[in-house]
């Protein structure tokens, strides 16, 4: 029961193949079917329902079958033989094309017009695909409605009445708002941190475990296990995990859950087990330093922990009792690969109508409106999720729109903010560096976390007119500039945000 791409964050899981990426977007569309098979599946996004066709020459019933059950984000789908996906109503089908002959197109269900953006991007971006709209998205409805994600923030908080003080300033309890953080050791993440802003980063809904343990499984008298459980237990509820991850989860948990069930380890998977045992790679999922997670570490084990050491031990022993062995996980690719393939992406140089002009207006091509937009040395990798990726060495300029503001729309000019967005780079609200002609440097414009709409390589033009205007820092941007700077430090520093951002 392998697990590929499972576990991600929410706007990356609105894609739907993890398989291959040699995939171009502009090559003709295949023949509608082939026939040799279907795969159905659930939208890890959305939840509503998806249908993959195996459309190329070298799918095999068996590769088929197989990608079927490894190969979908959101967990196994059912293959069927022969059949013919003929989902109704859907919002688009997705055509990818392969040198390979690994070709596949899927169909998108739903009738909700504010998945139609998301779905065309997951298409082109990550599946490197043609997106043809189809239902309430070809009626031009679509609006731009999906769930933004909510940039992390820490939040500080005296601690609940009978616990002790906390280890923040004046005896608070500080705890990052990301899918990655934890409070402090001994609490419980839903006493301090906001599940809502979680839900943000990836989509909560139940999935029934692998498997339950038997009533008289032996380990449920064996303390020396049921103490070591515990401990682990506690590290999970201290972490953001458990808004998902509890049978206390509004819809109950997502594949294996702590809480009522004392031997929740029995419900993963071997693949989660073997994550945890740090068999498999899931550095792509982000992490923050220890430091600054409450002594949480998240680089050796998928499972954030105060003491990786013991985390490790505590699965690897699950290994042995399953009986599984670093060769059987060998195979399993590291987890969130699709993210770091972003991140690792050479951008094409800018086409026309692409880049940064002379007067420095800032375009991007796609019809979507942007909530971050960044510009790069050149050579720099390209911006991932947080709290790790998303600032790369050679950021020059970053803005952001917060969550509940209006996103951007192509033709902001560099240096000067957006009305709704607030500068991120330079951290201290000055104006950016002018851009010098003839340097090359990135363009990275995103719709929102690993969805971009823009992102190419320009030559920064000689100015046309020598009139002694500069692209950047005249006296009102600066500003704004420090205005804006001002506010993202405290969005970042400030320790007791009482509310999200
Ligand atoms: C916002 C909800 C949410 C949060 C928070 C969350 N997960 Fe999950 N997780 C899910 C869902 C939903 C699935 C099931 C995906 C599917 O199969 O459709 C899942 C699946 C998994 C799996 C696969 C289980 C298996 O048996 O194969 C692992 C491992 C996992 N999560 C680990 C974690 C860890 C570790 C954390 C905390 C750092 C975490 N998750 C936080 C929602 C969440």
């Amino acid at each position: 029961m392998p697990l590929r791409c499972a576990y991600t964050f929410a706007v990356l899981s609105m894609l739907v193949a993890c398989g291959d990426k040699d995939v171009g977007a502009d090559s003709a569309q295949p023949e509608p079917v082939s026939g040799l098979g279907t795969c159905e599946y659930r939208n890890a996004f959305t939840s509503a329902p998806e249908c993959k066709d195996y459309t190329g020459d070298a799918w095999t019933l068996e590769s088929a079958a197989q990608d079927c059950e490894t190969g979908i984000v959101g967990g196994a789908g059912t293959f069927t033989e022969d059949g013919i996906c003929d989902l109704n109503p859907i919002l688009g089908v997705c055509t990818t094309s392969s040198d390979e002959g690994l070709e596949y197109s899927y169909q998108l269900g739903g009738d909700d017009a504010s998945g139609c953006s998301g779905a065309e991007l997951a298409c082109t971006t990550f599946a490197g695909g043609v997106f043809e709209e189809a239902g309430v998205c070809m009626s031009g409805e679509a609006e731009d409605g999906h769930t933004v994600f909510i940039w992390p923030y820490e939040t500080c908080e005296q601690p609940l009445e009978d616990e002790p003080e906390g280890e923040g300033p004046d005896g608070d309890v500080c705890t990052w708002n990301l899918i990655s953080g934890c409070t402090e050791e001994g609490r419980d993440f839903r006493d301090y941190g906001s599940c809502d802003v979680v839900f943000t980063n990836r989509p909560y809904y139940s999935v029934d475990p692998y498997g339950n343990a038997a009533d008289d499984d032996p380990r449920l008298s064996d303390d020396a296990y049921l103490e070591e459980l515990s401990w682990v237990t506690e590290q999970v509820k201290s972490c953001a995990c458990v808004c998902c991850h509890s049978s206390a989860a509004a819809d109950g948990p997502a594949i294996w859950g702590v809480e009522d069930e004392v031997l929740w380890p029995e419900q993963m998977s071997d693949t989660a087990v073997g994550m945890f045992a740090g068999y498999i790679d899931s550095s792509a999922l982000g992490a923050f330093p220890p430091e600054e997670n409450n002594g949480f570490d998240r680089e050796q084990t998928a499972m954030p922990s105060t003491d990786p050491e013991r985390m490790v031990a505590f699965w690897l022993d699950e290994m042995d009792r399953r009986g599984l062995s670093p060769d059987d996980l060998a195979d399993e690719p590291p987890v969130g690969q699709d993210i770091l393939e972003q991140v690792y992406y050479d951008l094409p140089d800018c086409g026309s109508g692409e880049g940064v002009d002379a007067e420095g207006i800032i375009r991007w091509t796609d019809d979507f409106d942007a909530r971050y937009a960044y510009i790069l040395e050149e050579g720099s990798d390209n911006p991932g999720i947080p709290p790790n990726f998303d600032m790369p060495e050679g950021v020059i300029w970053r803005v952001d729109v917060p969550h509940d503001g209006q996103p951007f729309s192509s033709g902001i000019t560099y240096g000067k903010l957006p009305e709704t967005s607030f500068q991120v780079f330079p951290d201290d609200g000055s104006a950016p560096p002018e851009l010098v002609p003839g340097k090359r440097y990135h363009l990275y414009v995103l719709y929102d976390l690993v969805l971009p709409i823009g992102r190419c390589v320009f030559e920064m033009p000689e100015a046309e007119s020598n009139d002694g205007c500069s692209t950047a820092g005249s006296p009102v941007d600066s500003v704004w500039l420090l205005l804006a700077g001002g506010l993202l430090m405290r969005r970042r520093r400030e320790r007791a945000a009482p509310e999200a951002p």
